[in-house]
Formats: structure tokens, C-alpha cells, sequence
């Protein structure tokens, strides 16, 4: 991975409404969409487009925002606004405002910057947003195209999470990257959020409690610890650590008949637990984050157009993590991630509904995000998401890059660019406990 930092220069920014008129009015928003994380996660894709494509210069400039205009017809509640309706609840006005189209030059190469392999990029490459602004006026959609000086380019894209997950940005890229090449759309989104709101009546069933839903609740401290305000000071940084197919055929021997995901996750929270140095009686969660949508009954299409994405928790403590085999570990993972029903959805959102105020559960807040690191981890799995091959007309990208959003305990699983079955983590992790992280998490997979 290269890691030349570049100077770039803003060139203008515009607005790219939809290209027709679209549905305008209010959406409510689920329960989902609500909580969690809801500032924009930005992912950038580079591209060498052929000579023909870099005259007239406007040309890319032109085809990617006529087709996102084109593509926000479809997609519209992209186009829209959120606004604070009180008690920390948002509402989705589709008012077609428009996505935000920043253009940018780079003084590097592209060779500079990056390799065929998945990276972190500096946040100029990215577009910001500026979360002190009020949040009717922040785009949920920004993309920035960066000009380097080979030639080569940057597609960086910013989408809401208030308004979709990863599923559903990805499934948006990729019918924006269709219509850019003058193909029709192949998967309309599906809009209809209400399965994801309370019922009215509530269900007929006892109320949900705090007590089965310990990803509302407060993760476990530092035992000596009354709060983590100290944890969350300190210096993090972050990495790529690549997983071989050799590796992984082991890794899976270890864990004894597990997923991928379960195997790797099982993997780093106990290397997390070794490199922080926790005490045995220490109590630790690992938060995943589940797809429900083939959970749902009936299951919700792939192409649901919003947050279908729920955190569950695993807990333990580090005197059984770490004395017993990965499987353990493993298990404790397969255990949360079942517990994902129809039925534990529901009461979910019945019990977040019955919440005064949804607050705490947000990230966008001064006071901070929920906080996932030490002693605590989180493992996001990107395995089986459509997340690259985006062809825009001048050739798939070369390469892929993630924003440098993450915080101390978030890691995120890739699957190689390579195709050669090999997976990619993505870590955010304390500087003083990053060296032992990678030191564990190679040795102790042999
Ligand atoms: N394409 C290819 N393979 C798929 C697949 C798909 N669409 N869906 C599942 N599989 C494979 C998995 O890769 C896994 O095989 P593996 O062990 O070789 O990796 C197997 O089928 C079982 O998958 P699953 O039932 O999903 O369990 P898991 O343990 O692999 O993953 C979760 C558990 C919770 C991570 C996963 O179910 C999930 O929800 N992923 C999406 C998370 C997400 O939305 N991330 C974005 C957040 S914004």
C-alpha cells in the first residue's frame, strides 16, 4: 500500500438534481435508519480511462453527472433532505435538493497513491461534510471526482447511512455506473420502508426489554474503568492485513466447520483481547453487523432501498476467549447473528419506538459515537457485497479505497481484489496496541 500524502485542489462544486420530476413529500425513516451510524461513509474507486476519453476534459465531468442526475430519478430519496423532527427522530424530505458533484485536481500520479490493492485514502480525496451545518442542508448523496495528473482519476462517493446501508449504496453505484454507460437499469430499488416501523397496534406479545437487546445498553468498560472517555482520547491508526486462501483454509481448520466470517471475527476479537493486554476477568462484546433482509418473513427483496442492517452483540470475557480454541469464539458469534429473527427485528424496532428519545443510539452527535473500541471490537463483513467492478464507461477501476472514518475497535472484512480467494481487514486500532495486534494475528493462525 503507498501512503504519499497529495495536495489537491477544489475546482468547483455543483448540485445535480434528478433529470425529471420525482415523488416529493415526506418519508418516514425506520427505526434503522435512525440509529447507529448516521454520517455518510465515503468509498473511492480509481480508474486509468483510455486517451479517448480525456478530450474534451468536461467529457467524464459530463457523463457522470448527466447519469446521476438520471440515475437520482429512481433513487430519489437520495435526492432529498433529512430534518430533526425532535426526541432525535429524523424525516426524509424528498424535496429533490439534489446530490452534491465536487471536481478536484491532484498535483500526484495515481501510481503514487495506490497499487491494485484496497487502501485507506486521505480525506481530501473524499468529500467532507461539514457536520456542524444543519443537517436539512447536507446532501445525503456527494461524489468527488479527482484528476490526477496521469490522467487517472478518483470517484470518491459519499452516501448517507441514515438513508441506506451498504447493500443499498452499493446496488446504487452500480445502476448509476450502468446508466453512465447508456444501459437501462437493471434493478429498481424497492422504496417501501414500512416494515421496518412499529406496529400500530404494538405486537401482541410481552415488551421488549433493554435486557435482550444489549447493543442499546452500554458496552463494557475497562475493568477499573467508570467511564471510556480516556479509551476514546487515545491515538489510533490504521492498517490493511491480508488474509491468504492458505490462510484462511487454516484459520477455518482451527475454528472447526465455521463461516468465513465467523472464523476471521472469532480470529480478531481474541487477537484484540492478546494486543490490549486485557485482564481474564475482563467482560468484552464484539457488535456485528447483520443483513436481515433474508431474515425478514416474508424476506425483504435484496434490493431494499434503506437500513436493513442491525447490530447484534456477542459477549464473553477474555479468560474464556483466550484459554479456549477459536471455535469458542466462533460460536459466540453464530450464536448472535441467529438471534437475528423476524420476530427479534420487530420487537427491536417496537422497543426503540418506545424509546423518548433516540439520541444516544446516533453517531452524528458532538457528545460522540457509540463508542466500539477497547475493550470492545467491532467486525463489519463486506464479504458478499456487490461492492466493486463499477464500470462508468472507461473501464472497470483499478483499484478501491475506504475513507479514514474509523474509529479504535472498527474492522471491516473485504474480499481481495486479487479474486484469489485471499480476504482483506480493514482495522482501526490504538497505535500502542497496533504492532502486537499484527504480531497475534499471524502467529496465532499456525
Ligand atoms: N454471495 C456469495 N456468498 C454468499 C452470499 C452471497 N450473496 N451470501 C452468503 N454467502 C456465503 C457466505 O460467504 C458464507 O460462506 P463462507 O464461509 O465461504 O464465507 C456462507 O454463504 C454463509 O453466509 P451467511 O449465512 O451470510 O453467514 P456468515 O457467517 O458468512 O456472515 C453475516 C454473517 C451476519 C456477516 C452476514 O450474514 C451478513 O449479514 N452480511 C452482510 C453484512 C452487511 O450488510 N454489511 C454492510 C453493512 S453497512
Amino acid at each position: 500500500m503507498k501512503v504519499n500524502m497529495p495536495t489537491v485542489a477544489f475546482k468547483g462544486s455543483y448540485t445535480v438534481k434528478p433529470s425529471e420530476p420525482t415523488w416529493i413529500g415526506s418519508m418516514g425513516l425506520s427505526e434503522w435508519d435512525q440509529t447507529s451510524c448516521l454520517t455518510h461513509v465515503p468509498v473511492i474507486y480509481f480508474y486509468l480511462p483510455p486517451g479517448s476519453w480525456l478530450s474534451p476534459p468536461t467529457a467524464i465531468a459530463d457523463t457522470l453527472k448527466h447519469s446521476l442526475s438520471r440515475a437520482l430519478v429512481p433513487f430519489y430519496p437520495l435526492a432529498g433532505r433529512l430534518q430533526w423532527i425532535g426526541h432525535g427522530r429524523l424525516l426524509l424530505h424528498c424535496n429533490a435538493a439534489g446530490a452534491r458533484f465536487i471536481e478536484a485536481e491532484c498535483d500526484s500520479n495515481l501510481d503514487d497513491l495506490v497499487d491494485s490493492s484496497l487502501s485507506f485514502q486521505p480525506s481530501e480525496l473524499h468529500p467532507s461534510v461539514d457536520y456542524s451545518l444543519p443537517i436539512d442542508e447536507l446532501p445525503l448523496c456527494l461524489v468527488q471526482l479527482t484528476r490526477f495528473k496521469c490522467g487517472g482519476l478518483g470517484i470518491s462517493i459519499a452516501i448517507s447511512h441514515a438513508v441506506v446501508d451498504g447493500p443499498a449504496a452499493f446496488h446504487f453505484i452500480s445502476e448509476w455506473a450502468r446508466l453512465a454507460r447508456d444501459e437501462p437499469l437493471q434493478v429498481t430499488p424497492f422504496l417501501d420502508r414500512s416494515v421496518f416501523r412499529a406496529a400500530q397496534p404494538p405486537l401482541a406479545r410481552a415488551p421488549p426489554s433493554l435486557d435482550d437487546y444489549p447493543q442499546y445498553g452500554r458496552l463494557p468498560l475497562l475493568v477499573g474503568q467508570w467511564d471510556n472517555l480516556e479509551e476514546r482520547e487515545k491515538k489510533t491508526t490504521k492498517t490493511m492485513l491480508k488474509i491468504s486462501k492458505s490462510q484462511m483454509e487454516q484459520l477455518k481448520k482451527m475454528g472447526g466447520g465455521f463461516s468465513r466470517y465467523e472464523t476471521i471475527s472469532g480470529h480478531m476479537w481474541r487477537t484484540a483481547c492478546k494486543a490490549r493486554g486485557l485482564k481474564m476477568e475482563q467482560p468484552t462484546s464484539l457488535v456485528i453487523v447483520v443483513d436481515s433482509r433474508s431474515r425478514m418473513r416474508p424476506q425483504l427483496p435484496r434490493e431494499f432501498f434503506g437500513t436493513a442492517t442491525f447490530d447484534v452483540i456477542a459477549q464473553s470475557v477474555v479468560g474464556d476467549l483466550l484459554p479456549k480454541p477459536l471455535g469458542f469464539a466462533a460460536r459466540k458469534v453464530r450464536e448472535a447473528v441467529q438471534k437475528v429473527t423476524d420476530e427479534y427485528v420487530r420487537s427491536g424496532i417496537e422497543l426503540l419506538k418506545s424509546q423518548k428519545d433516540l439520541t444516544k443510539f446516533q453517531d452524528i452527535h458532538k457528545e460522540g459515537p457509540p463508542f466500539l473500541g477497547n475493550p470492545n471490537f467491532e467486525v463489519v463483513s463486506w464479504l458478499t457485497l456487490p461492492m466493486d467492478g463499477f464500470d462508468f464507461g472507461w473501464g472497470k477501476e483499478v483499484s478501491m479505497g475506504l475513507g479514514s472514518h474509523m474509529l479504535d475497535g472498527n474492522s471491516v472484512l473485504l474480499p481481495s481484489p486479487e479474486g484469489d480467494g485471499s480476504v482483506v481487514v480493514a482495522l482501526c486500532f490504538q497505535v500502542d496496541h497496533m504492532d502486537a495486534f499484527k504480531k497475534h494475528f499471524y502467529e496465532d493462525m499456525i
